[in-house]
């Protein structure tokens, strides 16, 4: 694999291979000392041109543990904010050495652009690009359910007859895409919920079931129901008539965490609007898993890196 900027892309064995990957990564996680030297001498930078904590903070955890150099980017205080094209920035970082490419961008299709043009001749990891997709998030989503389902048995596994509700502003959300693409390649059937205004038409010929109302989708018994940020910065209309509106038809509050059953896994990528799309009830329960997430976004990470510009021996040798 030489890049990784979609899950749309990913077969069913090279996505088993990058979770099978990040199970060897949780073990070096767990171990005191958590670092490898596999990519000792490679240079990794981490490009953002949007905001970030947890995909960000985990990327460079990752590239460090696996003993990478790495450099930090981040277009506010760079000479992005003078004018310089992404072709430009990435010509600099072919300058120095960059090894490997971690983008996030607000256009859609910048991490492709990166790949597919001769700027650089680097292994490109999309970390976000607009309301496209963001493939490691749908990776630690995966890895996270896995683990909770199967515990030390997950090697191998993917997620067959595993029911799965996406709730919120799916229009928006790139995680929505990245975890339908990636859960259906594993076997699992996916359904969206949200207001129809957030809804993107093309949903229609994706395989994916869509409730218009919350309480409906409830009655069906979900292994795992993941809430999505309402995407504030990305709307220009309105899309729902007041935030308390959007609480009362399609937060997960104190009332509908009841009806869950006792099993349902409660995920949400972050960053959270708690009292919005979740009550801190709901985020905090046992059910919930979004510290976990965060936690194997780092062994994730560190598959995704050492897959691309790892040497092709095994990890836990
Ligand atoms: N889930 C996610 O992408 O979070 P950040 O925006 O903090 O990276």
């Amino acid at each position: 694999m030489r890049h990784l900027l979609s899950t749309l892309d990913l077969s069913r064995d090279e996505a088993l291979g990058l979770l099978d990957v990040a199970e060897d990564m949780d073990a070096v996680n767990r171990r005191e000392i958590k670092k490898l030297p596999t990519l000792r001498g490679r240079t990794v930078v981490n490009l953002f041109y949007e905001d970030s904590t947890r995909t960000r903070i985990s990327f460079e955890a990752a590239a460090k543990r696996l003993s990478a150099d790495v450099i930090n980017f981040s277009a506010k205080g760079s000479s992005v904010s003078k004018g310089e094209s992404l072709k430009d920035t990435a010509q600099t970082l072919a300058a120095i050495g960059a090894d490997g490419v971690v983008i996030r961008h607000s256009a859609s299709g910048a991490a492709h652009r990166l790949a597919q043009t001769d700027w650089i001749d680097a292994g490109v990891i999309n970390a976000g690009d607009g309301t496209h997709e963001h493939p490691t998030q749908a990776l630690l989503d995966a890895f996270t359910i896995r683990k909770r389902l199967h515990g030390d048995a997950s090697r191998g596994k993917a997620l067959d007859g595993v029911r799965v509700l996406i709730v919120g502003d799916i229009d928006h959300s790139r995680v929505a895409r990245s975890d339908l693409w990636l859960l259906h390649t594993l076997g699992a059937e996916v359904a969206f919920a949200g207001p129809p205004t957030l809804i993107p038409f093309a949903a229609e010929h994706w395989p994916v079931r869509i409730f218009d109302d919350f309480d409906t989708a409830l009655v069906e018994d979900f292994d795992v129901v993941i809430m999505l940020r309402i995407q504030l910065e990305r709307m220009h209309d309105a899309f729902f008539p007041t935030s308390q509106e959007y609480t009362r038809l399609w937060g997960l509050g104190p009332q509908r965490l009841a009806r869950l059953s006792p099993r349902a896994l409660i995920m949400h990528p972050g960053p959270m609007n708690r009292g919005l799309e979740i009550s801190s009830e709901a985020a905090d329960s046992p059910q919930a898993t979004v510290r976990e997430q965060v936690a194997n976004g780092v062994s994730v990470r560190m598959a995704a890196l050492y897959t691309l510009l790892g040497p092709r021996e095994e990890v836990g040798a």
